[in-house]
């Protein structure tokens, strides 16, 4: 069974998209899965680590992703040669992208796009939106292909987040252990709970767990955490390997040719380790 986890919640800075690269290199190096990376996000981060994508010369603002690989102008004449996850809330198909990584594949952001489905407001539209990607992630030969697919969000919970909740198996809630991001992890319980009262039976969707990241040895970061793991609603979630606050993250999506993974830092690099032993939690929690 395919697994699709959704890293999400509506505070910018909190590791999504760390959490969407961690647990995409730890399948695919790792755990030698076959991995789709869906950027759902209009800033593009996730695929921007992946792609060279480009600067989009139609809006003068935000990014398109690079041509296609297998794009051929001649035997493709109806295809501008790009595709994006964002095609699909245009009835459009779509074509993964290869990365440096082997394992991983990835459907870029086109941030534009992305943003006028974020602005949809009609209802009848508004559904559209929100099933569009649990469709595509229903279709055999995405369920054929791939083994586990990560999907990053926006920072907020409008269509885009809700697309990625409805089409997820599991939800996975990156956050700093501060006062205004604990508040955020209610609101994403809220979301969760909300998502699986709808889901049918052999559908559901496993909140996997809430997990600390930016951490830094103080006692306000120890006292949110230590908070978390007492209180009824989330002391079963919160995942008890924590990820610090170290430069080496920032340094890692500084990308010259190819991006390097935590994972394949030398073995005994604190920041490898604390990713392994978080992501092994995580993935065991997935297919226990
Ligand atoms: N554990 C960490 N230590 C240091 N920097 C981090 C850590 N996690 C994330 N960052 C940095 O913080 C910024 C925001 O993280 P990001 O994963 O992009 O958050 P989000 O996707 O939730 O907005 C990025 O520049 C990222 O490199
Ligand atoms: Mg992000």
């Amino acid at each position: 069974m395919i697994k699709v986890i959704a890293n999400a919640t509506n505070k910018g800075g909190e590791g999504k998209t760390t959490m969407s690269i961690l647990l995409s290199e730890y399948a695919a190096l790792v755990l030698k899965k076959k991995v789709l990376a869906i950027d759902m996000d209009p800033q593009a981060n996730f695929s921007k680590y992946y792609l060279n994508l480009e600067y989009d010369p139609i809006h003068k603002s935000g990014k398109i992703p690079p041509i296609h690989p297998e794009y051929n102008a001649k035997t493709d004449p109806r295809w501008d040669g790009r595709s994006s996850i964002a095609d699909i809330f245009y009835g459009e198909g779509v074509s993964p992208y290869p990365s440096c990584f082997e394992n991983i594949e990835v459907l870029p952001a086109n941030s534009n796009k992305l943003q006028e489905a974020e602005a949809v407001t009609k209802q009848d539209v508004l559904d559209k939106v929100h099933l569009r990607l649990k469709n595509f992630i229903s279709l055999p030969e995405v369920r054929d292909t791939y083994e586990v697919i990560i999907i990053d969000t926006p920072p907020s919970k409008g269509p885009l987040t809700i697309a990625a909740i409805k089409a997820c198996s599991h939800m996975v809630i990156p956050s700093q252990m501060e006062e205004d991001s604990i508040d955020g992890i209610y609101g994403m319980l809220q979301l969760w709970k909300q998502e699986s009262y709808m889901r049918s039976e052999n559908d559901p969707i496993t909140l996997v767990g809430i997990l600390a990241n930016k951490f830094r040895d103080v006692s306000l970061h120890e006292g949110f955490f230590d908070h978390l793991s007492t209180m009824e609603a989330t002391k079963n979630f919160i995942i008890p390997h924590k990820i610090k606050e170290r430069v080496v993250y920032g340094e890692l999506r500084v990308k010259d040719d190819r991006p390097k993974s935590v994972f394949e830092l030398p073995e005994k690099h604190p920041a490898r380790i604390e990713c392994e032993t978080a992501c092994k939690e995580i993935m065991n929690r997935i297919f226990k």
